[in-house]
């Protein structure tokens, strides 16, 4: 059995509606094209790139015998609000913990998780790394409940759930080997980097030839260079794949602009223009800063995407809802 065969063919809950399809979008990037991978279109509760990783997590989750799905996240996490439903759907608990102040109104993914009955246990805005060690506390309790936790990372980004993103790099060879649509590279958000180390590996395995790029949404280009570098060579590891990446290797475009779920005006009215014109909705926090900062890149030449370009829409739709504000000023902006 190849590597490849060996790693997607591990235990899957399917629950994703699959494969996405790919599309070309009347979107002007200058001389090339703009496909999406409509990774938005995996379900309706479970939208998103989240749902692929869950897909082995949860079968992880079941071969532990584990009975309670724990996880972490924003207020307006979409992984969380994933998990959420996917462990109402597949007969399990879920508890997810939320960084931030409370909201006076549920709305968002917030309010999905609660009406499929999430345990929402909110806590202090507060560094990743310190909100990982508090949901670990968290399913200790839960434990000594009588409870079988079963604990995933901020963004399912696990060496088990990179597992999802190599299966879909595995799908998207088979598309592009059908119709090669002249795709020079395959660009994505990062948040947590299971999609791009899951895609990395894939691309590896299945030989895919277009480039691969992500666009960081926070942070620094060096420190996730490295960070991702290792998070590849820990995956490969742990399944045993002879494969090592060089973090200057790594393709990244910075998209961070303000930071992590702030947006300039900029990026607001990218993200009203591309629905005015596609009939496609991007949400703040990833998907429109990253195709915002891809946008401007190939348009200023600071990027050469040496073909056309796919842009795996990794979906998010549901933080347009507590954006409205800023979202009516964009339209106000846009004249209406
Ligand atoms: C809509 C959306 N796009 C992209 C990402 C980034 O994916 P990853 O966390 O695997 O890097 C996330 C989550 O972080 C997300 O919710």
């Amino acid at each position: 059995m190849s590597d490849l065969a060996r790693l997607i063919e591990r235990p899957r809950i399917p629950l994703a509606h699959l494969p996405t399809p790919i599309t070309p979008v009347s979107w002007d990037l200058g001389a090339v094209r703009l496909y999406l991978k409509r990774d938005d279109l995996t379900g309706s509760g479970l939208s998103g790139n989240k749902v692929r990783k869950l897909e082995y997590l949860i079968a992880d989750a079941r071969a532990r015998g584990c009975d309670t799905l724990v996880t972490c996240g924003g207020i307006q996490s979409n992984h969380t609000r994933a998990t959420a439903v996917a462990a109402t759907l597949c007969g399990l608990r879920s508890v997810v913990v939320l960084s931030g102040e409370e909201p006076s109104e549920l709305d968002g993914n917030l309010l999905l998780s609660r009406l499929v009955g999430a345990d929402v246990r909110i806590v202090p805005a507060m560094p990743s790394a310190e909100r990982h060690a508090r949901m670990l506390q968290i399913a200790a309790e839960l434990e000594q409940e009588g409870m079988r936790p079963y604990v995933m990372p901020s963004g399912g980004s696990s060496e088990v759930g990179a597992l999802g993103y190599c299966r879909a790099a595995f799908e998207l060879a088979e598309q592009l080997e059908a119709d090669p649509r002249g795709i020079g590279c395959i660009v994505h958000a990062c948040g947590s980097g299971g999609t791009f180390a899951g895609c990395h590996i894939g691309r590896e395995l299945t030989g895919l030839e277009p480039r691969h790029v992500a666009v960081i949404i926070e942070g620094t280009v060096r420190e996730w260079r490295a960070s991702l570098a290792d998070y590849i060579n820990r995956t490969a590891n742990y399944w045993d794949i002879d494969l090592e990446a060089d973090p200057d290797a790594i393709a990244l475009l910075d998209g961070a602009g303000r930071g992590y779920a702030v947006n300039t005006d900029e990026e607001m009215d990218f993200m009203v223009r591309f629905a005015r014109c596609t009939g496609i909705f991007l949400d703040p926090v990833y998907t429109g800063k990253a195709l915002y900062a891809l946008d401007r890149d190939v348009r200023r030449g600071v990027f050469d995407p040496g073909g056309n370009v796919l842009f795996i829409h990794t979906g998010g739709m549901y933080g347009l809802f507590p954006r409205r504000r800023g979202l009516m000023e964009a339209l106000k902006r846009a004249g209406g």
